[in-house]
């Protein structure tokens, strides 16, 4: 397995694309579009992606079969790849892996899976979307809290020397994946720095659930903690409560 990019002009969205031609593409191989014309989120959102601002990238993954690994990989290389050109901006991971810069979106991560035997998993496609050179006012358009490398540093960055670093770090990630998921885990559970810290979460329902994000489980799943009971959710949404995070201590 190694990392290397396929590029695409235009695509409706690279995950779909590499879902579609799974079967075809080698393990590991990172599609890569200048733009999506139907760019998508997680809980049916919609992603923007216009032409050649940002990155829209998805990883061929069949030797980690388990959308939580996957998602970790996905994860940690986008962090890594924004605290290599924003060092000063502390980007951190969001349960489960969105990038986050303070109280601001800069990357979401989407696994699906891409391949089935016997009703197991057995391949993934993970997406991943930066934010990279997208300006304020694109920015003031997202329906949520969000930012940009640009935003944060001041400046434009060649998206070229962006992809090249994510394929590089994705690599680092999904080899240490392959030789010890324990290693993985441990990595990704480290970069998830809201742990302690109160906040909402957004369940599957839609119902909105205070409490203190305790501490995340062994398969991923995370663990809130109200009214002196801590409670598993598998998936949702964290919300930030931005006055009840101390962001020096992030
Ligand atoms: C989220 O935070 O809601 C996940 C966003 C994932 C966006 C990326 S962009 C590349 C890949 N293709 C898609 O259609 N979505 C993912």
């Amino acid at each position: 397995m190694n990392v290397h990019v396929l590029y695409l002009d235009e695509v409706d969205s690279t995950n779909t694309y590499a879902v579609k031609n799974f079967s075809s593409l080698p393990d590991g191989t990172l599609v890569v579009s200048s733009m999506q014309t139907a760019g998508r989120g997680r809980r049916g959102r919609v992603w923007q992606s216009p032409r050649g601002v940002n990155i829209y990238a998805s990883l061929v993954v069949k030797s980690l079969a388990n959308a939580c690994l996957a998602g970790a990989v996905a994860g940690l290389a986008v962090l890594d790849t924004v605290r290599f050109f924003c060092p000063e901006a502390r980007p951190f991971l969001k349960w489960p892996n969105d990038v986050y810069i303070r109280e601001r979106k800069i990357s979401g991560i989407l696994c699906e899976s891409a391949e089935i035997a016997n009703g197991r998993i057995t391949g993934l496609a993970a997406g991943m979307g930066l934010n990279v050179n997208l300006d304020s006012g694109a920015l003031a358009l997202i329906d949520q809290p969000a930012t940009s490398m640009r935003m944060v540093s001041g400046g434009e960055f060649d998206l070229n020397k962006v992809i090249n670093r994510l394929e590089k770090s994705l690599n680092m990630y999904y080899i240490m994946g392959i030789i010890s998921e324990a290693d993985l885990f441990s990595e990704w559970k480290k970069a998830n720095r809201l742990i302690g810290w109160p906040l909402e979460l957004v369940d599957g329902a839609g119902r909105h659930i205070s409490g203190v994000f305790a501490d995340i489980c062994d398969d991923g799943a995370m663990l809130l903690e109200r009214e002196g009971r801590r409670e598993r959710f598998d998936c949702g949404d964290v919300r930030i409560r931005r006055d009840s995070v101390n962001w020096d201590k992030i």
